[in-house]
């Protein structure tokens, strides 16, 4: 069977923010660079970082710098975050934005003609750089702009990898195929960076669209690479709830930076019921103290919406379990209360959420400028991910390495909304810079075809004689759903050993599963492919998960509610062992040098 094969220096799978930032840097490098993307170019998670990229740039708030920004990643990862990728992203990321500035975003604006800064959760200043509510798209249109005209970089869409190859223990190449036709691809490269986003196909309720599966997770871990906190999966507090057709899709953090506030069935504001001990001396104790600091009252403390996400999505949980929440399983979200305090309310939230205006209206048929939106928590993000190091983005693996979603460390146990995108800038471009630097000082390896060959064999055989009757979307379905209820938002140990379980009975059925017909336009094929992906990272997140005896940021244990001292100086590894099993082991995290220590102490 005949292989299309194409040859680079450097080799990007994933084309989101991450991937095409890693690609420019690359290019820029002189490296030629193939560009795989699995759906359409533009077409990525990226765009549902809606309402802005951090960057402690001061231009609202002048007490705000690298610094501060620092202290609140780590504050808000409960500090397994690795620091030194804390401190390049807290350092880079202004300068990340002013390039993207540069080659042509239009982000809003300050009066005097800044880029414009807005309040989001657990940044204790005005720090993310915003168009409207659609800044991740932006972000993408202009990476996408800048980087098409490069001749150096060639796009590979619809195309999804299977297998990352090997020369000895060097990465050297990838097989994969085309969505469209189904036919075989073989990319030979020097250096190969995963930008493949997360996996919240993974369960049931999320913001992610179909592509997310795990699949640079999977790649990683099967070519040799360590997973690192798997456990910490992040459900964004507020995703739309109703209906029923479009559960999950992002409602933005954006909405409470502009004032946005929660209220169950009975109108309380349940978030003043329940603050942090680590956040009470930066939280506003009454509803007016929490207005004044959103119109920028330096004297005021943020409101208890804005605390971390992890602790919202939670206290909404609690709400509607408590039988206090809306009709459809959610609570209310309500913006439209501004109105009750400026002039032109509604012109106001139609230009700062344009797209939260349109989406409500368009798929709810509400109003968000006179009524509230029914919101629930979403799966959204992954902070556990291929381990990588800090400086380069390169994995334990040599020629392999990752950014953005698919690479782990910046955000510890949880993720501040808005350092997702410029964690991918910051990063994308580390990536990109040393993937180049490797391709440049080593010759092209050497591609095992035996390697390819069983590659294609894997792939086809899903097409083979009946084996049982699984059907891919029917298995697939049956993993979120169990994911979703026994290793969700609130998760215990007897539900997890039986998730365990779960997903070693739906790995046996990922064997069975078939897509007969033929390779062209058989999306039932890619599904058996990508399932066996979605396996393997439910397996990596639940052992993760097990073994962390505590409840810390994105991972809340019932029988285990509190912090544990012992658990929050260590790293979960996962990896595969030579007899093919997933090996799991906890690994003390680094000390962080004193001097950031003190910074940490200082931001109070
Ligand atoms: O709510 C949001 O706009 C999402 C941002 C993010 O995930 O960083």
């Amino acid at each position: 069977m005949e292989i299309q094969t194409y040859e680079h220096d450097v080799l990007v799978i994933g084309a989101g923010g991450a991937g095409m930032r890693a690609a420019i840097e690359a290019a820029d490098a002189g490296s030629s660079v193939g560009l795989v993307c699995k759906s359409l170019l533009g077409k990525a998670h990226t765009v549902m970082a809606e309402g802005g990229v951090a960057a402690a740039m001061g231009n609202v708030d002048d007490r705000d710098g690298w610094k501060v920004h620092f202290a609140d990643t780590m504050r808000g990862g409960q500090y397994l975050n690795n620091w030194r990728m804390a401190e390049l992203h807290a350092k880079e990321s202004p300068d990340r934005v002013r390039e993207l500035e540069q080659w042509g975003a239009v982000f809003d604006r300050t009066k005097d003609g800044k880029i414009l800064q807005r309040n989001f959760g657990g940044h204790r200043y005005p720090r993310l750089a915003h168009v409207g509510d659609r800044t991740g798209l932006e972000i993408i249109r202009t990476l996408q702009d800048h980087s098409v005209h490069k001749s150096q970089i060639s796009v590979y869409m619809e195309c999804c990898i299977v297998r990352l190859l090997k020369d000895g223990d060097r990465v050297v190449g990838a097989f994969g195929y085309f969505r469209e036709r189904g036919r075989f691809v073989l990319f030979k490269a020097k250096a190969v960076v995963i930008a493949t986003g997360g996996l919240g196909k993974a369960f049931e309720i999320t913001s992610n669209s179909w592509e997310y599966t795990g699949d640079g997770y999977a790649l990683a871990y099967a070519a040799g690479a360590e997973l690192l906190d798997m456990e910490f999966v992040q459900f964004h507090p507020t995703g739309m709830v109703w209906p029923p057709s479009v559960r999950g899709i992002l409602v933005t953090e954006g909405v409470r930076g502009e004032g946005g506030v929660l209220r169950n069935k009975d109108g309380k504001r349940f978030m003043f019921d329940d603050i942090p001990e680590n956040y009470r001396n930066q939280t506003a104790k009454t509803e007016e103290e929490g207005w004044r600091y959103t119109q920028g009252d330096k004297t005021a403390m943020r409101p208890p919406e804005l605390l971390t996400r992890d602790h919202v999505a939670r206290c909404i949980n609690r709400e509607v379990k408590a039988g206090r929440g809306s009709p459809h399983g959610g609570v209310y979200l309500d913006i439209s209360w501004i109105k009750e305090r400026i002039p032109n309310a509604r012109e106001y939230i139609k230009k700062k959420l344009p797209s939260m205006y349109h989406q409500f209206m368009e798929l709810g048929g509400i109003d968000i400028t006179i009524e509230p939106m029914e919101v629930g928590p979403t799966t959204h993000y992954t902070m556990g991910g291929i381990r990588v190091q800090g400086d380069t983005q390169m994995t334990s693996v040599p020629g392999l390495f990752a950014a953005g979603e698919a690479a782990a460390g910046l955000h510890g146990a949880n993720r501040l909304g808005g350092n997702s995108l410029s964690d991918l800038l910051v990063f994308g471009k580390r990536a990109g810079e040393h993937a180049a630097a490797f391709a440049k000082a080593q010759g092209a390896g050497w591609i095992d075809e035996k390697e390819v060959a069983s590659s294609q064999s894997w792939a086809l055989h899903f097409m083979d004689a009946p084996k049982g009757d699984e059907n891919p979307y029917k298995v697939q379905q049956d993993l979120q759903k169990m994911m979703q209820a026994q290793v969700g938002i609130v998760r215990k140990e007897e539900e997890m050993l039986s998730a365990l379980e779960k997903i070693q009975q739906i790995k046996e059925r990922a064997l069975k599963v078939q897509a007969p017909a033929n390779r062209e336009y058989n999306p039932g094929w890619h599904t058996c492919m990508d399932l066996t992906n979605l396996v393997t990272v439910s397996e990596a997140l639940t052992r993760c998960a097990i073994e962390r005896k505590e409840s810390r940021g994105a991972q809340f244990r019932d029988d285990y509610p509190e912090k544990s001292k012992e658990f929050g100086g260590l790293n979960m590894i996962i990896k595969q062992g030579p007899d093919g099993a997933m090996q799991l082991r906890r690994e003390p995290t680094k000390p962080l040098p004193e001097e950031l220590q003190q910074i940490i102490k200082d931001m109070g």
